[in-house]
């Protein structure tokens, strides 16, 4: 499982998803949601970036086009131990795209370069990318510009590799189109091709490749595996997270766990701690009835002991 990462997501790899996980999986990495460097410069930093101990291995993402914005960022983040720091160079929103970042980022490669020197400069932590296969600039780009080869991907990742210390590309195996397409459509519509990938590690041994997008089992992981270093995991790992139940512990046990965190943890809304296991029954007869206790906004911890009473009819 430690080939395995879960990929950052907003609204979902939130605080209490990643104390959720951590009750059945302690060695895949974990990524925060994406956060903006300048709301980390002008925000609420407990809120934002404080984790537990347990999150560990845990990766900050952060979104920026700017190495000054970056590195005070990375300056404030220092204060919380985070084991490696990546920046997101393929969210493919519009908003996000007319700041110049994420997805964009991959049309300004000199821009990763110098982000990544400046955060350098204020830490010793890993500094990693994740980006896409290419992107369609069309409306967006001077030109309208396509990046969508083989050939251009090597170009960036080479220009990327060459003039930074970045160990390790996360590599979602589809374009982004910038303009025209909502984040949703952007993880289905343009066609996967895991084999850029490969063969991008193929043609460069020495750096670190993690392949990511559309991946559901663990036969598919092993598989990738064959190909490249290690495998990242978005959708699936949150709708159905007992795929990397790696203590093999019942979901009985980890309901039990939640009714623990939940008690321990006074200050959160109960709802914000539940909300993140609504897959914990995935694919099982209690599927159904689970979602509703679990999705209830009012939700207590005795609700999930008489959810657990039930579950002991059986
Ligand atoms: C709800 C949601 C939010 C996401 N937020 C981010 C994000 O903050 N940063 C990022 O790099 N990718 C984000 N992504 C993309 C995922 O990290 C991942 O690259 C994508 O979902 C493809 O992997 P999958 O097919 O395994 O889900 C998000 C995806 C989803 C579904």
């Amino acid at each position: 499982m430690n080939k395995i990462s879960v990929a950052p997501m907003v609204d979902r790899t939130t605080k209490e998803f990643r104390n959720f996980f951590r009750m059945f999986n302690k060695s895949s990495t974990l990524y925060t949601e994406m956060i903006s460097a300048q709301a980390i410069i002008n925000g609420d930093i407990d809120r934002l970036l404080k984790f537990n101990d347990i999150e560990h291995p845990i990766a900050l993402q952060i979104a920026t086009h700017d190495k000054d914005y970056a590195k005070e960022a990375i300056k404030i983040a220092n204060k919380y131990n985070y084991d490696s720091i990546n920046i997101n160079a393929g969210c493919p929103s519009d908003r996000v795209s007319n700041n110049k970042m994420g997805a964009y980022l991959m049309s300004e490669p000199e821009l990763i370069v110098s982000i990544a020197n400046e955060i350098r400069k204020v830490t010793d932590k890993p500094i990693t990318l994740k980006h896409r296969i290419g992107i369609d600039g069309k409306g967006i780009l001077e030109d309208d510009r396509l990046m969508d080869s083989y050939e251009e991907l090597l170009e960036f990742v080479d220009k990327v590799s060459n003039n930074t210390d970045i160990n390790k590309y996360i590599i979602h195996a589809r374009i982004a189109i910038l303009k025209g397409l909502s984040p949703s459509e952007n993880r289905t519509i343009p066609p996967i091709d895991y084999d850029r990938v490969y063969r991008l590690k193929k043609e460069r041994p020495n750096l670190n490749i993690e392949i990511n997008g559309g991946i559901k089992t663990l036969e598919e992981v092993e598989n990738h595996l064959k190909y490249v270093d290690s495998v990242m995991i978005g959708r699936q790992a949150y709708d159905n997270p007992m795929l990397l139940n790696e203590f093999n512990i019942s979901r009985y046990e980890i309901i039990e766990k939640l009714i623990k965190y939940i008690e321990e943890n006074k200050e959160v809304k109960p709802y914000h701690i539940t909300m993140h296991s609504l897959g914990l029954f995935h694919s099982t007869k209690y599927s159904k009835i689970w979602k509703n206790v679990a999705s209830n906004s009012r939700i207590e911890s005795t609700d999930l002991k008489n959810f657990l009473k039930e579950l002991d009819k059986e």
